[in-house]
């Protein structure tokens, strides 16, 4: 048997890809916001059913130039702007912000959903903060209303690391419509992929010459260089990637969904595995499978489950360990013992394989593995 990795990438049908870019070859137009590349922010920005939209090489750059679109720091020199964030979470997130120039400050998760804790975060706006950034983490979707209301009420952005909820829904509205901007991943390992690429979503009209200004080196025509921008265009193979796996998504997700509810059917009342909420507000992705080992009811701990796995040839992923906040280019600066939940998450956790095309049967033998633990 092959090894089984935490994910696998969706790809459409090879035909259907080249026939997309076929036409690539007929115009030997491959980059620079040709017709793939605005095709598929057409289509993208139906689907998500936001304002705006513009599409980047990756969900990163989407991250770092938005920030920066929005002014909040400056990315010639560190400033003493802060930046309410989760250390539960991918590198980007904080890179991003420290990127800008900007300071991250870490606000402990919640222990139901692992979203950055509401409660928790006016006890660290200072006079400083600029921003809140929370990641939808797992696909589940962060106390929207009430980091709201706090951004309101000191006058703060919200940017939302929306990466791992591409499609979902939240009472209904589609996520990436929340907060001043959403930022979406569409990395090989996403739900959703045009191999690399990513964007970033909005309501302020005024945000969108910035934000392409900052991935086209400012350039507005031949002779005119406006501003002084970086390159993070999505080109068109990207984007006709994305053309076609869009086309499958709603398939892609409900196969996701059966792989989602074996796991449950066979984990659900183990006894020191915790599996992620469902919450009924939410229309999920499917896009992660983390379980939450208690050693002390389990028997055996995170690593011991993960190594067992590793040696079936199954390989989950220890997402997301270590915290940010433990980074080797972070842990001088910060302590994570003052975000102790999700330290706490951070030491148990593991995020077992799921793909759509990930068979039943091989979810049953993983599942007896855990058994067998
Ligand atoms: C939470 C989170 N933020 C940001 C990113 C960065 O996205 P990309 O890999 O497309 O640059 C990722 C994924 O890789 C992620 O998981």
């Amino acid at each position: 048997m092959d090894k089984i990795l935490v994910t696998r990438s969706s790809m459409p049908p090879i035909d259907e890809f080249i026939d997309e870019i076929k036409e690539l070859w007929d115009s030997h137009w491959l980059t620079n916001m040709g017709v793939k590349h605005k095709q598929f922010q057409s289509e993208l920005r139906s689907y998500l059913g936001v304002k705006n939209i513009e599409l980047f090489t990756n969900g990163h750059m989407a991250l770092e130039l938005t920030l920066q679109a929005l002014g909040l720091g400056d990315v010639s020199k560190s400033s003493d702007y802060e930046v309410i964030t989760t250390p539960y979470t991918f590198a980007s997130t904080t890179h991003a912000i420290v990127r800008n120039g900007l300071k991250p400050v870490f606000c402990d998760i919640k222990q139901d959903n692992y979203t950055i804790d509401e409660d928790k975060i006016e006890a660290l706006i200072t006079d400083k903060t600029v921003a809140i950034m929370p990641v939808h983490v797992y696909g589940n979707i962060c106390n929207i209303e009430k980091i709201n209301d706090i951004a309101q009420k000191h006058n703060l952005k919200v940017i939302y690391d929306a990466a791992h909820s591409f499609g979902e829904r939240y009472k209904g509205v589609k996520v990436g419509t929340f907060g001043d901007v959403s930022c979406f991943s569409f990395h090989a390992t996403k739900v959703f992929n045009t191999i690399e690429g990513g964007a970033a979503c909005f309501n302020d009209d005024s945000l969108g010459q910035r934000l392409y200004d900052l991935k086209n080196f400012g350039i507005h025509d031949a002779e005119t260089v406006a501003a002084v921008g970086s390159n993070a265009k999505m080109n068109e193979f990207c984007a006709s990637m994305g053309i076609c796996n869009l086309r499958h998504i709603s398939e892609e997700i409900s196969k996701r969904k059966k792989v989602d509810e074996r796991y449950r059917q066979h984990l659900e009342k183990i006894d020191g595995i915790r599996l992620n909420p469902v919450d009924k507000d939410t229309e999920y992705n499917y896009a992660y499978f983390p379980i939450v080992i208690d050693e002390d009811k389990f028997g055996k701990s995170r690593d011991d489950v993960y190594e067992k796995l590793v040696s079936k040839d199954i390989i989950p992923r220890k997402y997301f360990y270590p915290l940010v906040n433990d980074f080797d280019c972070y842990k001088d600066k910060y302590d994570s013992s003052k975000t102790p939940v999700a330290k706490y998450v951070s030491d148990r956790v593991l995020a077992l394989p799921i793909y759509a095309g990930l068979e039943l049967s091989i979810v049953d033998d993983i599942c007896e593995i855990l058994g067998e633990c």
